[in-house]
């Protein structure tokens, strides 16, 4: 029974909330877990005329049968975990690693003015202190927090026990490989590393352990906040093509630029890509909207991911063509 981790190929935003979600709901996971840097990241989740957003929560809850963890490599903001239990009715099944680091007002403060919010366009969310302050060895820890102690848990040992009796996890990472610390354009990155390999170390997977890595490019590139991006269009150009995005946690415009395959090559290099979801096909291309056969995508869609699954020698296996989670093109079974 596999392991499955997902991320981010580009900037973030690449739509991993919605190929999460399908995932959650069609490969039945027994343990669904986050991992990743903290409440900057957003996801949206759309299932029929319900919206979500979440930013503490994995983005696969919406699978009743599956436990959602947090990592402890993941910082936690209580009020938004608690407030997300609540509102997504998860307070049976929702678990929070003992050792997650904790955000507090402190680093919201610290977040929410000066360079890191000038110059490098945090989100303000916190994280960044926050995972300071974890290097610093001062951050408070979850075990410490009065407000989360039924949702503790030992995460990596309930991970790792999961797949010794053969049960299917899923492994959630946030933002996208061009934000990680290490391998992205610093400074204009996020507190940590996002690639495949940290993802699991902040949930605790062993590197023998993961059997798939799906890797998530949206058909055009887009960035929030500031840091270098090739051949970015103008705004006008942007609206012109239907690419304008706002953040979910900051509002903010995102910038956009087309496809970038040499971004995306290094992802695959980076996460060591097993698999390619594709999201937003019907943004470029919009007589694909909600298609869900292959067979139904006109040539020139059909050419662009034909293009991509060359250039980057990995299969593009799941395809995003609308804004609802049912809207997937699966390949999975016939790659
Ligand atoms: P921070 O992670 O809040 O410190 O923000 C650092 C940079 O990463 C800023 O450019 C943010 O806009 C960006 N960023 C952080 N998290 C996300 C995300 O989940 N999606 C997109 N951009 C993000
Ligand atoms: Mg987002």
């Amino acid at each position: 029974m596999p392991s499955t981790v997902v991320v981010g190929g580009f900037f973030g935003d690449e739509g991993k909330g919605k190929i999460i979600s399908y995932l959650a709901l069609h490969d039945n996971f027994s343990i669904i877990v986050r991992g990743g840097a903290g409440p900057n990241a957003g996801h949206t989740v759309i299932d029929g005329k319900k919206i979500y957003k979440i930013r503490m929560l994995p983005s696969g809850f919406l699978n009743k049968n599956s436990k959602v963890m947090i990592g402890p490599g993941v910082v936690v903001n209580p009020k938004i975990l608690l407030k997300e239990i609540k509102e997504f009715g998860v307070s049976k099944r929702a678990f929070v690693d003992r050792n997650c680091g904790i955000i507090e007002d402190v680093h919201i403060n610290q977040d929410s003015k000066g360079r890191l919010k000038e110059k490098i366009g945090s989100t303000g969310s916190g994280t960044g202190p926050a995972n300071a302050e974890r290097a610093m060895r001062t951050l408070k820890l979850a075990k410490d927090i009065d407000s989360l102690s039924s949702y503790l848990e030992d995460v990596p040992n309930a991970i790792n026990e999961a797949i010794n009796s053969n049960q299917n996890v899923l492994v959630e990472g946030t933002q996208g490989t061009h934000l990680s610390l290490w391998h992205g354009t610093y400074p204009f990155v996020t507190s940590k590393d996002v690639t495949a390999s940290a993802i699991c170390s902040d949930v605790g997977l062993g590197p023998k352990r993961v059997d798939e890595v799906i890797v998530i490019f949206k058909s055009y590139v887009t960035r929030v906040g500031t840091g270098p991006m090739d051949n970015e269009l103008t705004p006008e150009e942007t609206n012109k093509k239907g690419w304008a995005e706002v953040g979910t946690v900051t509002g903010r415009t995102r910038r956009a630029a087309e496809f970038d395959y040499e971004l995306a090559k290094r992802s695959v290099m980076l996460n060591s890509a097993t698999q390619i979801a594709i999201t937003k096909l019907d943004v470029i291309f919009p007589d694909c909207s909600q298609k869900t056969s292959y067979d139904s995508l006109n040539a020139d869609a059909k050419s662009f991911i034909k293009n991509i699954e060359e250039k980057l020698n990995v299969p593009v296996t799941l395809i995003g063509t609308g804004p609802s989670i049912h809207d997937v093109i699966d390949r999975r079974t016939k790659v």
